[in-house]
């Protein structure tokens, strides 16, 4: 049976996230604000929270109802069979966003479907469902828009960027999602090197890994929102998680090197690479950036240097894109350089030419993606 269904992006992402979503093999796909409307089975609902980089959750859409006011969001709300979703025994959480004009606290909102759904239960069953905020059974999102209430449940339970595989984070590091993106952007493909001389955590060098190797970024999860689910089909899902396995690739064709001048984010990135059986795929190494060297004659080089809003002080961070623009330009010739940058006076002073930009939000900080190339 096909059903609706809605992956929630960062902004900016959404066409990039509908070409990953009908890769996948999702039908009728649809780029909107902040996410991409889908149809497919449970298999694919399964198979896209298992396979997607780019989305933070997929939800399904249960049903949509004109809303202006706590009154039709409540009957609204009261009219569904909730007893399909969930029974008294079930945690519960809502998540609600956008606004109507007498709807515009996001809590009050989720308060109010709260009610609706328990009191609903406290008239069938004589029970109802507590409330569990951090790791609910059922999941539920609200989305007020234009006077309509979309009502779904999160197929993904907590974020799909939260992969599983890193417990130790850097300064600022890039959500995976992004990275993912970031590196799909690129058009990076395995056959080529991959350099981040700025890494961090090691963000950057850990997703391109796993995409290299085909491994699936549901794998290291040890939870998603359908498994509480009345009708979670385990065994569909243990074959779709075996097939996933079975598709990895044991080899990379080219290498891949993550650098930073700091030793203890360089000791966190190989310990994630550990998580995610990558470590023998990946160079780590604490190198400061003008010790760099480009490991090959070609290659893609990604990087997410300090800006300001979160590291660094704006004099010395002028200096430090100066040097980033000079080494890359002595140095990596033959290679196409990729800078996300969020602040624009920082990014001009890296002095190159840039051939491209894309406008991505790195959480709430809008981004520029830079492109370089590098020519001999
Ligand atoms: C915004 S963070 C990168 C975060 C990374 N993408 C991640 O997801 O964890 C910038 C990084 O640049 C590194 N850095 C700053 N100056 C450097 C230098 N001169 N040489 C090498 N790394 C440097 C910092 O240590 C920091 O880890």
């Amino acid at each position: 049976m096909s059903r609706q269904y809605f992956a929630t992006v960062a902004r900016g992402l959404e066409s990039l996230a509908a070409q990953e979503l009908a890769e996948l093999g999702a039908t009728s796909v649809e780029p909107g604000f902040c996410g991409v409307a889908f149809q497919g089975d449970r298999k694919l609902l399964y198979h896209v929270n298992l396979w997607a980089r780019l989305p933070f959750r997929i939800l399904l859409r249960l049903e949509a109802f004109p809303c202006r006011t706590a009154e039709d969001l409540y009957r609204g709300i009261q009219g569904l069979p909730w007893q399909d979703y969930l029974t008294p025994d079930y945690t519960l959480a809502v998540d609600a966003t956008g606004k109507t004009q007498q709807l515009n606290h996001s809590h009050f909102t989720a308060l109010q479907v709260k009610n609706a759904i328990v009191d609903q239960q406290r008239q069938q069953f004589r029970a109802r469902s507590h409330i569990d905020t951090q790791t609910p059974d059922v999941r539920i999102n609200v989305h007020l828009h234009r006077d309509r209430c979309v009502v779904s449940l999160d197929s993904s339970g907590s974020s799909l960027h939260r992969r599983g595989y890193r417990p130790a984070v850097g300064t600022a590091p890039l959500k995976e999602s992004l990275a993912a993106a970031l590196i799909r952007l690129s058009g990076w493909q395995p056959e080529s090197a991959f350099m981040d001389p700025l890494c961090g955590s090691g963000t950057l060098p850990l997703e391109a890994c796993l995409q290299g190797l085909n491994v699936a970024p549901g794998l290291f999860r040890q939870q998603f929102g359908f498994q509480t689910w009345p009708d979670f089909d385990p065994s569909l899902w243990q074959s779709l998680q075996t097939a996933a396995r079975k598709q990895q690739r044991t080899q990379l064709p080219m290498p891949i090197w993550g650098s930073d001048r700091n030793p203890d984010v360089i000791e966190q990135a190989r310990l994630n690479a550990q998580n995610c059986h990558v470590a023998d795929h990946i160079w780590f190494e604490p190198i400061d950036l003008q010790d760099i060297e480009p490991p090959t004659d070609s290659g893609i080089l990604i990087c997410n240097p300090p800006y300001g809003e979160r590291l660094g002080n704006a004099q010395e961070l002028g200096s430090f894109y100066r040097q980033l623009g000079q080494i890359l330009k002595q140095r990596f010739k033959g290679w196409t350089v990729f800078v996300l940058s969020g602040n624009k006076a920082l990014s001009q002073s890296i002095g190159l030419k840039s051939c491209q930009r894309t406008a991505v939000n790195n959480g709430s900080i809008p981004c520029q993606f830079l492109k370089y190339e590098l020519y001999r």
